[in-house]
């Protein structure tokens, strides 16, 4: 899939910009501060109706359009997907009394489409460089980076991880009724249901694609390592479930290793424990005010040779990992696309050795279209270098070389 068109109207320090993209790789570089993030993030913006940088949608507008009378970001393009050529436009605009309230909308082939149907419809996988520390940084990031993976390969997720956070909010605010006003506990359990429902298909969508993942990643991983490292993906579920324990993934034990086979788990299967689990964790819940048990605890631990790369990995091998990672998103993407993503890879070249950045070299001219940004296009392989558009960006313009 790839990106054949884009046009941007106040979109952060780009007052306007109208060009014409082809498959294979897309350099932009250029000095500090000129736009090149502000680039992939108007791609990825368009792709996803959401920015991985800022929840303020209001942030987008260009700063010399706030003072306008309707202050808008305007951003418009047209992709070239397998089954044919798409049109999507997203708009933010600032409205209400003292523009307090932003409004977002996105049309896709020139039909109004709700956010949580638009997102999947363009494939796009993001490498920023504060990807980086994902490994090394809180759960929550990881189980943020899980869902929004799956987001974009299953709409179902989506409307699950809505009504869950929804659900889940709610019961803890009852919770907290409870502990601090005495409220009665039955408005926290009225919660269980939908609590129940929605969670137990997001821990089964995370086991299964956190296992499909685990395929690629180990491939991919062996390789960049010249089989030096054996990394292992798994998912961490806060539920216990059983087939599983927690504690047992974290120590590395493989039922395959031991030739058992580990049944897959049914949607029925996880909604009675996570259902039994919750009722043995009231009276705990009822002391601290929240809920303990569901997938806003879950984890995912990365193993290299059985050892836990969040707490024991050196910060080189960490990056390794993550740029596997997220080769093997690509490959997950690819597969379940049937057909490649579009890739965003911003400034990421300086944060991998010369081997690391071979090894990417070799799979980028395999991607049906990359995006990447750096400050020294000499960091890029000659052949790579030769085969690219290079732009120079320079205060939000596109200067062709
Ligand atoms: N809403 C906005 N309106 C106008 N300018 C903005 C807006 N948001 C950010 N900017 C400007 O965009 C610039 C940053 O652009 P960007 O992050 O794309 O830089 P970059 O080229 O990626 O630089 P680096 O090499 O440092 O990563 C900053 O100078 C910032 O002030
Ligand atoms: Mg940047």
């Amino acid at each position: 899939m790839y990106l054949t068109e884009l046009q941007l109207v106040n979109f952060r320090n780009y007052a306007r910009l109208e060009e014409r993209f082809t498959p294979g790789l897309t350099v932009l570089y250029g000095a500090n501060a000129q736009g090149k993030t502000n680039f992939l993030e108007a791609v990825a913006f368009l792709a996803t109706a959401r920015s991985p940088h800022t929840h303020a949608d209001r942030e987008l507008i260009h700063f010399d359009a706030v003072a306008d009378e309707l202050p808008f970001a305007h951003l418009e393009g047209r992709v070239q997907r397998a089954d044919g050529l798409h049109h999507v436009r997203v708009s933010v605009t600032l409205n209400g009394q003292q523009r307090s309230r932003t409004q977002k909308v996105v049309f896709l082939d020139g039909r109004r489409t709700p956010v949580l149907e638009y997102i999947g419809e363009v494939a796009l996988v993001q490498f920023l460089p504060e990807d980086i520390s994902l490994i090394a940084s809180s759960p929550s990031k990881r189980r943020q980076y899980l869902d929004i993976t799956i987001c974009q390969i299953d709409r179902q997720y989506c409307y699950d991880l809505a009504s869950y956070t929804q659900a889940l909010r709610q019961r803890n605010a009852a919770l907290r009724a409870v502990v601090e006003q005495g409220y009665d506990p039955e408005a926290a359990w009225a919660w269980d249901d939908p609590l129940v429902k929605h969670g137990s298909y997001l821990i089964l969508r995370r086991q299964q694609m956190v296992a499909q993942l685990d395929e690629h990643i180990t491939r991919i991983h062996a390789e960049l390592t010249g089989e030096q490292e054996r990394l292992r993906l798994h998912y961490l579920p806060c539920l216990e479930l059983g087939h599983l324990a927690a504690h047992q993934l974290s120590l590395g034990w493989q039922p395959a290793a031991w030739g058992l086979a580990e049944a897959p788990l049914s949607f029925d299967d996880v909604e009675a424990r996570f259902e039994e689990q919750l009722v043995k964790a009231r009276s705990e819940e009822l002391r601290r005010g929240m809920t303990l048990i569901g997938p806003h605890r879950d984890d995912l631990r990365f193993l290299v040779n059985g050892v836990d790369l969040t707490r024991f990995g050196s910060r080189g091998q960490q990056r390794t990992a993550t740029l596997s990672l997220k080769l093997a998103e690509v490959a997950l993407m690819t597969a379940k696309k049937q057909e490649a993503p579009i890739l965003l890879l911003d400034d990421i070249l300086s944060e991998l050795d010369e081997n690391r950045r071979a090894y990417l070299s070799r799979i980028l001219r395999d991607q049906a279209q990359v995006f990447l940004t750096t400050t020294d296009p000499a960091q890029l392989s000659p052949q790579l270098r030769a085969e690219a558009r290079l732009i120079r960006v320079e205060s939000g313009r596109f200067l062709e070389e």
